[in-house]
């Protein structure tokens, strides 16, 4: 599907990237810019910039950036056209008719119809909950086994999907093809007849709803012991699971002080019923650094309370690092005589719950607790073994000062003296650094020889060249008197001057869209580029910025060095021309058929 590039324009334009961006990420004025934590790779320090005045963004770390059309790609991961529509959507602006999805392939299901299906779905799902003769064994399972009311099911639109085929032909009815109800995994494919058939059967229905009140997924689960215990929705157009936490369009609207993360959907259930109404759950995965910017962006403490078995406590470790990763205050509940929140409280009751939740411990308590009741401290060797652990956990604390107390708290609990873990606990400090370091100059080499440029590969053949080239792009990317230099001939740089490919293919574009009606804007790349290639170009734009002062003779000495990379590689195959010549002449001569002067 092709949009109109005024369209596109238009899009790109009205789009506030702003309020576009404030939706992953908190900003704060800096300069002219907006600064923040990248929400596509895990930081501390932001280095994530919005430009409003031009509608764009640029990550110094990751070199992810582009317009708000890439950021809605990157963040949502969306082709173009579909980014596109999401954000006219967004905008009110109606589809151009030839765009819209009549002409679209066959086969493309969009996000807004993944969106429709969905819908349409969990309220079949909940009407069969709700139906005396078809949702019996699904409502006696929710309020017989698992004690929840009416009001808490209706609350969290929980449904039931019976045996049979009956939810295809009512999706049928309601317009939707097979092939359509396939993508949004609302049916599966059978491998003998290829034909449709609904996903959910027998199972109680838990739809999964955005922070803006779409039904994004579905989880479904069975009445008894049965495997798999759960059914989840995989990734389609609207979906992707490390994008969205369970419960978040309820928890959103009170979660500023604290947030509480379980592993289950019926933990989050049974504690919003019980006034938490902060929890979330991850879906059905770990939790990745995408969940943990999701956290960060919504409050400032979550508590982690997960199963309080072996695996969810090893689970719990991960969440807490993760979390720790972007500068979240991170505590963890321990949870004794029952085996996960939902249990804890239906036997102790919500009190209860709320106490332990004030006395949550702090990553470092919650640690220090767990390493010392795995060792017996009255036997030497194990006493040693606690110790090491214990000095790893403190070494792993950027803040002298975090240090410093935990290496007291420490000290106490195990009587040693806390020179002795001071001592311990910088050895391993500068080992990591010197770990890192090492890791670092690696990784600087790596870019040095554009080992693992993927995006241009040729940069790693001739870097002078590719060096030259992005610095005549960004300036043709930012200044339109010099695009129209080089269109009108007066200053000579063709697509044949560019020696790597992508930085040829870039410049094409930068031209063709220049001579074209609309001219140059540069969120129209997206439609020829992916978003990594369009951070790239982005990147080539920003560091060169600066230089708006004496722009003309910048680029005529950019293009100057560009031209003059490209002859010195002509001359220099020139040269091993003659030597070869030369050295054929040589031989000649030693056979005596050439007289030497
Ligand atoms: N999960 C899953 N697939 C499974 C098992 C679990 O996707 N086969 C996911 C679900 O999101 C589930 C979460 O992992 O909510 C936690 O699993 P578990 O503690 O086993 O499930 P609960 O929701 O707590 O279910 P219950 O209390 O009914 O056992
Ligand atoms: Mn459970």
């Amino acid at each position: 599907m092709r949009f109109p590039e005024n369209f596109i324009q238009e899009v790109a334009e009205r789009a506030d990237i702003e309020e576009l961006v404030g939706r992953y990420v908190t900003l704060k004025k800096a300069g002219g810019n907006l600064l923040g934590l990248c929400p596509f790779h895990s930081e501390k320090t932001p280095s994530f910039t919005v430009t409003p005045s031009k509608n764009m963004f640029y990550c110094f770390g990751c070199h992810a950036g582009g317009s708000a059309i890439t950021f809605v790609q990157k963040a949502e991961n969306l082709e173009f056209a579909d980014a596109v529509e999401l954000l006219a959507n967004r905008l009110g602006l109606p589809i151009p008719r030839e765009a819209s999805a009549s002409v679209r392939r066959e086969d493309e299901v969009s996000r807004k119809r993944v969106l429709e299906m969905n819908l349409e779905a969990a309220k079949y799902f909940r009407a069969c909950l709700f139906d005396p003769d078809i949702g019996g064994p699904g409502m006696a399972y929710l309020k017989g086994e698992r004690g929840l009311s009416d009001a808490t099911i209706k609350h969290f639109g929980l449904g039931y999907a019976p045996e049979g085929f009956g939810m295809l032909n009512y999706m049928r009815s309601k317009g939707f093809r097979d092939e359509e109800l396939q993508v949004a995994f609302l049916c599966g494919k059978s491998q003998k007849t290829g034909g449709a058939y609904p996903y959910f059967r027998n199972r109680v229905i838990f739809p999964i709803i955005d922070s803006i009140g779409n039904v994004v997924a579905f989880g479904g689960r069975v009445l008894d012991d049965s495997k798999p215990k759960y059914l989840n929705t995989s990734d389609t157009p609207a979906f992707r699971k490390s994008n969205h936490l369970f419960a978040l369009n309820y928890a959103k609207n009170c979660c500023a002080e604290r947030m509480i993360l379980c592993e289950g959907y019926m933990d989050v259930i049974a504690l919003h019923a019980a006034g938490f109404e902060y929890a979330v759950a991850t879906l059905g995965t770990a939790i990745t650094p995408n969940h943990a910017r999701i956290f960060s962006k919504y409050t400032k403490r979550v508590i982690i309370s997960y199963d309080s078995d072996e695996a969810g406590q090893n689970a719990a470790n991960k969440a807490m690092r993760i979390l720790g990763e972007v500068g979240m205050d991170v505590r963890v509940l321990k949870l004794s005589g029952a085996k996960d929140p939902d249990e804890f409280i239906r036997k102790f009751g919500n009190e209860r719950f709320r106490r332990v939740l004030d006395e949550s411990k702090t990553g470092f308590e919650y640690k220090l607790e767990t390493i010392l009741s795995r060792h017996d401290l009255t036997v030497g060797s194990e006493k040693i073994r606690a110790t090491g652990e214990i000095c790893e956990v403190i070494a792993g604390y950027s803040s002298n000062v975090e240090r410093a107390v935990y290496q007291s708290v420490a000290s106490e609990r195990l009587g040693l003296g806390e020179d002795v873990l001071k001592n311990s606990v910088e050895r391993i400090r500068n080992k990591m650094r010197a770990d890192a370091k090492a890791q670092e100059s690696r990784a600087a080499q790596a870019t040095l020889k554009n080992f693992g440029d993927r995006i241009n590969p040729d940069a790693a053949k001739d870097p002078r060249a590719a060096t030259a080239e992005e610095s005549v792009l960004g300036l043709l990317l930012i200044f339109g008197e010099y695009r129209n230099e080089v269109l009108f001939g007066k200053v000579a740089l063709a697509s044949e001057d560019f020696i790597t490919e992508f930085h040829r293919k870039v410049f094409d574009h930068i031209m063709a869209l220049e001579a074209s009606e609309g001219g140059f804007r540069f969120e129209l790349l997206g439609e020829f580029f992916s978003p990594d290639e369009m951070g790239r170009i982005r990147r080539m734009e920003v560091i060169r910025r600066d230089l708006t002062q004496n722009g003309p003779e910048v680029f005529r000495s950019s293009v100057a060095s560009l031209l003059a990379v490209k002859q010195e590689k002509e001359v220099r195959s020139g040269d091993l021309a003659s030597h070869l010549e030369y050295i054929r002449r040589k031989s000649k001569i030693h056979k005596g058929k050439v007289d030497p002067t």
